[in-house]
């Protein structure tokens, strides 16, 4: 327990106030955007925030645009008291909780669109998430003004989108990827896992386990399209349902590797569902 208190915002302009009077005394500012339900692996971010900067922002805001009709806005865990508490406990200094209507004022229009690494997989399974993604990271980047912003690598399709953003943008900000923090079964820390029956949790973690099993075919020399064809079976095989992807793709612009044996670093990324529940989850190849 740090005992630092943690201060509460609900507006951008108390937002900016609190930031401008940081770095006004000199002090680096780190925002860590959330969507709240928080766990050890959004806690983790915050841990790397404040190792990197004299203090840190955390935001919560459950952005309705990146969500489709048909998926679980409405559903999505808000548990704001023991958020609250989370974050205390990790010493960071200052929590963004917007409104809807703080975000998105009426009349609002306004929409921010990264191709090409957005297309493909989630972009390609969730057409216009991450134009909500790129348009609420954008605002929440010039709301807050931070030195460096932290995401995680659990999402990595989306640290390259925010990557990219900022630098088509020329946002002054660092984009900082923080290491997916998973469970001691493999299965990566989300808010979606409580929707996870017991029996779904069970498989849930073999995800990790087929991504595992496919670097070390591709170590090994393997084609990456056959490393692809035996995932997307494997992930059949233990009840995933539909499986979305299993890709092998560059690590940065996240273009299409293979067909052949991989020449250099790669990044399989695979997402998949399980009952109702939609999991991805990638790592370094
Ligand atoms: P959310 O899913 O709440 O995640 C907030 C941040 O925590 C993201 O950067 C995500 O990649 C990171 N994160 C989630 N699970 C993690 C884990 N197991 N280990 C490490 N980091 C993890 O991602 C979003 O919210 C939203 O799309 C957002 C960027 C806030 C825009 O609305």
């Amino acid at each position: 327990m740090s005992g630092k208190p943690l201060a509460i915002v609900r507006t951008v302009e108390a937002l900016r106030a609190q930031v401008a009077a940081w770095r006004k005394a000199g002090e680096r500012v780190a925002l860590i955007p959330t969507m709240g339900a928080l766990h050890a692996g959004h806690l983790s971010l915050v841990a790397l925030g404040r190792e990197r900067a004299e203090r840190t922002v955390a935001s919560i805001f459950v952005n309705p645009t990146q969500f489709a009709p048909h998926e679980d806005f409405e559903a999505y865990p808000r548990e704001e008291a023991k958020d609250i508490s989370r974050l205390t406990e990790a010493g960071c200094d200052l929590l963004f909780m917007p409104s809807v209507d703080e975000m998105y004022a009426p009349g609002f229009s306004t929409q921010i669109t990264v191709s090409g690494v957005s297309e493909p997989m989630d972009g390609a399974a969730r057409p216009h998430h991450f134009g909500g993604v790129a348009t609420i990271v954008a605002k929440l980047l010039i709301q807050c003004g931070p030195d460096i912003a932290i995401f995680g690598e659990k999402d990595y399709q989306q640290l390259q989108v925010i990557r990219r953003l900022a630098k088509d943008l020329d946002l002054p900000v660092e984009i900082v990827g923080g290491a997916t923090v998973r469970g001691p079964d493999g299965l990566a820390l989300s808010s979606r896992n409580a929707y996870l029956s017991a029996a779904e949790h069970v498989t849930a973690a073999k995800l990790n386990q087929i991504l595992k099993a496919a670097i070390e075919r591709l170590h090994a020399g393997a084609a990456v399209a056959d490393v692809e064809a035996e995932g997307l079976r494997a992930l059949a095989d233990a009840g995933f349902s539909p499986v979305d992807y299993l890709d092998v793709r560059d690590p940065d612009d996240l273009s299409r590797l293979g067909p052949g044996p991989l020449a250099g670093p790669a990044r399989i990324l695979a997402a998949a569902k399980i009952g109702k529940t939609r999991l991805i989850d990638n790592m370094a190849v």
